[in-house]
């Protein structure tokens, strides 16, 4: 069977233009969206140099506006002495971006007062997106009550995080948050064996951050799947000799296995197109405040089974986490704004295609 979604949007995601094309750039990364269902991206800020002032910012802009096959938002990153330059350049960004906990990249905001600042500079009507784990959490949600400032919460990923945004919801705090497709289908137990019996096990491939969780953090998403907002790939590549070196680095490639598993989860039932459709569509329209994108559809067979492999994907990075999973519910074609940009395993959008949906809105 055949059915139409809208344009998928996914708000996190690291296209690593400036700085390391070689493991992706706006025309890959917006290729891969393309064959993902996705045309909307948001490209994260923790580029080389990172986008936390104007000239790294218009390097994006430019880079984005050759080269983006899907429209495209971008972010700015927060630092300890940026926050009241940002402002001038916040109707351009998709959102600004805190980072709360040692990740990739040179991004770390550690200093409370600085979040502050932020807080009372950034423009109330563009979303602050963190990457605020376990008790960082808690303190973010605290201190954005004092500044009486609405925050989403990236790639939440334990228990713990995301029965905290539960009870900060419950009590009428404006907060949203995202889970990212591998916290919802992979786990501690997926790690690969640790043969040396150390206390912190080795990741390999599977290195991410946040780090893959337990079973029972993960259950703990399936169980509160209202609380999620969206679904958010947190697309991350790194090469595979990268990825397979005595120091790897974190982050998984995402963009063109989201929507089959999330469809293979509602063939098992655990999961409805409405549940998609709702976090990977509207509810980002809501939270980031997007225009709309006329006669824009993706066609997906339901019924149709395959392997995922990342031979067939547009990716650079060249690998998935999820290399010979089983996928029922296959990407046909995609149209944005009227024109066929994906059909049959083709990417027929040339590079700077996308819009910034920031610089066509009304
Ligand atoms: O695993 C990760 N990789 N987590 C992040 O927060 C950043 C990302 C990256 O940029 O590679
Ligand atoms: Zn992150
Ligand atoms: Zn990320």
């Amino acid at each position: 069977m055949m059915i139409r979604l809208p344009g998928l949007i996914d708000i996190h995601t690291h296209l690593r233009e400036p700085g390391a094309t070689h493991k992706e750039d706006f025309a890959t990364g917006t290729a891969a969206a393309l064959a993902g269902g996705i045309t909307t991206i948001f490209a994260m800020p923790n580029t080389q140099p990172p986008l936390i002032e104007a000239d790294a910012f218009h390097l994006a802009l430019d880079a984005a506006a050759q080269k983006a096959r899907c429209d495209y938002g971008i972010y700015l990153g927060a630092t300890a002495d940026n926050a009241a330059d940002l402002p001038s350049l916040a109707d351009q960004a998709a959102g600004l971006k805190f980072y709360l906990n040692a990740t990739y990249g040179p991004l770390l905001l550690d200093d409370v007062a600085a979040w502050r600042k932020h807080f009372e500079h950034w423009p109330v009507d563009r979303p602050i997106v963190a990457h605020a784990e376990r008790q960082t959490l808690a303190a973010l949600l605290f201190v954005a009550g004092l500044h009486d400032r609405a925050v989403h919460i990236c790639h939440v990923s334990r228990a713990e995080e995301i029965n905290l945004i539960k009870a900060a919801k419950d009590r009428g705090q404006p907060v949203t948050c995202e889970v990212a497709p591998h916290h919802l289908f992979l786990t501690t137990s997926d790690l690969p064996v640790d043969q040396d019996g150390e206390e912190e096990p080795w990741e390999g491939r599977m290195s991410v951050r946040p780090r893959l969780a337990t079973p029972a953090d993960q259950q703990a998403l399936w169980d509160n799947l209202d609380v999620i907002d969206c679904f958010a790939t947190d697309h991350a590549p790194h090469t595979l000799a990268e990825k397979d070196s005595d120091e790897p680095p974190s982050g998984f490639p995402g963009l063109e296995t989201i929507l089959p598993l999330l469809l293979t989860a509602v063939h098992q039932e655990r999961l409805t197109i409405d549940d998609i459709v709702a976090r990977m569509h509207t509810n980002p329209r809501r939270i980031f405040n997007l225009p709309e994108q006329p006669e824009t559809w993706v066609e997906v067979d339901l019924q149709d089974e395959y392997i995922i492999q990342a031979a067939q994907t547009h990716t650079k990075c060249g690998w998935t986490p999820f290399e010979g999973w089983k996928a029922r519910g296959r990407i046909r074609r995609v149209v944005l704004r009227g024109q066929d940009v994906f059909k049959d395993g083709q990417i027929l959008a040339p590079p700077g295609y996308g819009n910034n949906i920031r610089a066509h809105q009304p």
